[in-house]
């Protein structure tokens, strides 16, 4: 089904207020938009020079041994030269097995040159083009992939959905309260690399269902990382708390934050293979954020709690994202098409993107001095900016994320500081080849980098052809 058929913003407007959409809302003008998008934002002690973000976004193209590989150079060369002043510096993995696939960054003693080379890159590009860089935030988002992680899933408690649809057995073991703790001391040793490389942010990625946002989730587990809000809370915070200790002020802290879990979905092929919960009894005991009566829907009690926490423990920039990727995409990344294979979207994306701004803006609101970075624009196409400048204007964001949308139009932000406007020949469609290329792993390094195959045809055209033809040749054999 197409549903982004707009051919004017007041068909999309007329659209979004139609389905009950009530924190979608757009500046028009485009002298406005690039005025309120380009208002600087104090994170911390510092200024970031624009209200606009790339999301972290990997491309699954480091080398095997966690450096980063040429594509990735490409990747943060023209980022660098986009004009978004925070620039979100994707997952890296703080050990080997807690990469969630072989491409994946990982930051080690061995290869900590490379990844200070691609800083100072970074710096010089944006600096060539734009002049200045003491406003531009690249932040390292560290991560552990957790029940995600090849070869070994590392998991946090049992849900037994979400063990179903992660084909967890339920005898599975999970980390025990002594290895967590080992684990924070390796996050430690991760900043201490990333601090060695260049990056003066740092960001725990704290969503999408890897092993600290699982731990977010953990209200059955026992001991001292689960059930109670500070339990839940307790590694992050024993990080941040490290990190202070180690290294006083001199990271710019941020979190990426899953603020709604909700549910596994699968597809129902019975009604065109449309997304449907997976059946789950009431009430539900498990997740972030979730309505324990209604799962579907968003309860922010306990994530204003953490948030609270964390902002004590010392973050200065929170990036507000939900879903998680594995078991619902169409909640944190709401799609026109999903990835080939993956269920049809449950809802109209508008409505995805509703939830996404009206959680953003209700965090942003209760916390008015800890600045928010919004998820979930790119489905709006041409329209993102305009959307994002009204929420910047309300003060329900601080700034606008882009994540795909970034993949296939990594200047978006200088469009629209200098026209206000984007371009509709280059924006994302939200067609979902960027995942389906992460997802396969079938060549010899056991991974496929991810990019934009319809916007950057020079490099991912010739990639998803050659995946496809690779699964057609061992398709074939017998
Ligand atoms: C190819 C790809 C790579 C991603 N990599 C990361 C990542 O490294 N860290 C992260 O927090 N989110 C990652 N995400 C999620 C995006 O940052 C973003 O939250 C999501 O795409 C929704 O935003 P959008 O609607 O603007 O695309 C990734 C998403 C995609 C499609």
């Amino acid at each position: 089904m197409k549903y982004f058929q707009y051919k004017t913003l007041s068909e999309l407007e007329a659209e979004a207020a139609q389905l009950g959409c009530r924190n979608i809302r757009f500046v028009g003008e485009p002298g406005k938009i690039s005025e309120i998008l380009g208002r600087k934002v104090a994170v911390g002690g510092r200024t970031v020079g624009n209200s606009m973000c790339i999301h972290p976004m990997e491309g699954c193209d480091g080398e095997l041994d966690g450096t980063p590989g040429e594509l990735t150079w490409r990747r943060y060369v023209r980022f660098a030269e986009g004009g978004a002043k925070l620039l979100w510096f994707e997952a890296t993995a703080i050990r080997e097995d807690g990469r969630a696939n072989t491409r994946q960054l990982w930051i080690t003693p061995q290869n900590v040159g490379a990844y200070r080379k691609l800083h100072s890159e970074i710096e010089s590009r944006h600096q060539a083009v734009y002049g200045a860089t003491d406003d531009l935030l690249v932040p390292m988002q560290l991560t552990h992939s957790g029940r995600y992680a090849v070869p070994r899933k590392t998991i946090a408690y049992h849900n037994p959905l979400i063990d179903q649809k992660s084909n967890t057995p339920a005898d599975y073991p999970v980390i025990s309260d002594d290895e967590l703790e080992r684990l924070e001391d390796q996050y430690v040793e991760g900043a201490a690399l990333a601090k060695e490389a260049g990056f003066t942010a740092l960001d725990l990625k704290v969503t999408h269902g890897y092993l600290l946002s699982e731990l977010m989730g953990a209200k059955l587990r026992e001991g001292r990382y689960g059930g109670s809000i500070k339990n839940r809370t307790r590694f992050a915070v024993n990080v941040l708390g490290k990190l202070k200790a180690k290294f006083g002020n001199y990271f710019t802290l941020t979190m990426r934050l899953g603020c709604f879990d909700s549910v596994p979905y699968v597809k129902d092929a019975s009604r065109e293979n449309i997304g449907v919960p997976l059946p789950y009894e009431l009430p539900y005991p498990h997740g972030f954020g979730v309505d324990a009566n209604d799962p579907l829907r968003e309860d922010l009690a306990d994530v204003k709690a953490a948030i609270r926490i964390y902002q004590e423990a010392g973050i200065d920039l929170l990036n507000v994202s939900i879903g998680c990727p594995y078991y619902n995409p169409h909640v944190g990344r709401p799609f026109e098409k999903p990835d080939e294979g993956n269920y049809e979207m449950p809802e109209h994306p508008l409505l995805g993107v509703e939830r996404h701004f009206r959680i953003a803006g209700e965090l942003q609101r209760e916390f008015p001095g800890l600045p928010m970075v919004g998820t979930g624009y790119s489905w709006l196409q041409i329209y993102a900016p305009h959307a994002a400048a009204a929420n910047v204007e309300s003060g329900d964001i601080r700034f606008f994320g882009y994540g795909r949308g970034a993949l296939a139009y990594p200047h978006f932000a200088k469009d629209i500081l200098e026209k206000g406007t984007l371009d509709s020949k280059q924006v994302c469609r939200t067609v979902t080849f960027c995942t389906w290329l992460m997802r396969q792993k079938h060549n010899e390094y056991g991974q496929f980098a991810s990019g934009c195959p319809p916007y950057d045809k020079e490099v991912y055209g010739p990639l998803i052809k050659e995946a496809r033809e690779l699964l057609r040749i061992q398709a074939a054999k017998p």
